[in-house]
């Protein structure tokens, strides 16, 4: 297993895990959507790879469920692959803010990933998630949040595994579906400064 930033030679398999229902990305599920994505990646491959790494921000905003605009943070995103089947097998992408384990409002954690069905329950998150910790550590960031809807008990599995520690209940904001949702922290370094429930903070 490897987590790669993706390359034209990458972009076959990723095609084919998205061909159907599933999507790396929430709202690419819609198949209008989809279809477009697919054209567009065909048609200009070197765009569509362009900002998997995005250390300055330059992603356009885009909108969330409740139309509110969500404006990019420095951000980068990889492929986990398979190396001895060459193939796609998730996701993972780590947004920060430079100088501060702080995020934007809009963001629910430091870091995401996802895991085609097909190939879930085979290690690739746990993997994918231990690698992704690394170039966060490597950016100096003390420590980094995940957030988890409570019912996602192999998301959490995933966390307790890469030694992340429970520090809150709480509600998902409107945007993000009110749905009941778990906080965790994972430290970067041995003794993070604040290991403080975000919402509890007057900050
Ligand atoms: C969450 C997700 C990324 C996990 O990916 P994955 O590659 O299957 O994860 P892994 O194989 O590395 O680990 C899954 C762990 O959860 C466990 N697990 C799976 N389903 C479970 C369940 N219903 N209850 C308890 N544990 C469960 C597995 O046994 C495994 O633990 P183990 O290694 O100790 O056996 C994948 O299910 C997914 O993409 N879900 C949809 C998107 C998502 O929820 N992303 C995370 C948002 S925070």
């Amino acid at each position: 297993m490897q987590l790669v930033k993706p390359e034209i030679k990458h972009i076959e398999s990723y095609l084919r895990a998205i061909e159907g229902d599933w999507s790396d990305v929430a709202f690419e599920k819609d198949p209008i959507i989809k279809a477009k994505k697919i054209k567009d990646i065909k048609n200009n491959p070197r765009e569509f790879l362009e900002l998997f790494d995005d250390p300055n921000a330059k992603a356009l905003p885009y909108l969330l469920g409740d139309q509110t605009i969500a404006y990019a943070v420095p951000s980068l995103r990889r492929w986990i692959w398979d190396t001895k089947r060459d193939q796609y097998c998730g996701s993972v992408s780590l947004r920060w803010q430079n100088g501060t384990t702080e995020l934007p409002y809009h963001l629910m954690g430091h870091i995401g990933y996802c895991v085609p069905p097909i190939e879930q329950n085979k290690g690739y998150a746990s993997f994918g998630l231990k690698a992704i910790l690394e170039v966060a550590s490597a950016l100096a960031l003390e420590f980094v949040y995940l957030v988890t809807d409570s019912d996602n008990l192999a998301s959490q599995r995933v966390i307790v595994k890469n030694h992340g520690i429970l520090v809150e209940q709480f509600t998902k904001p409107a945007m993000y579906g009110d749905k009941p949702a778990l906080r965790f922290l994972i430290p970067l370094v041995e003794n993070p400064i604040k290991i403080v429930p975000k919402s509890t903070r007057n900050n």
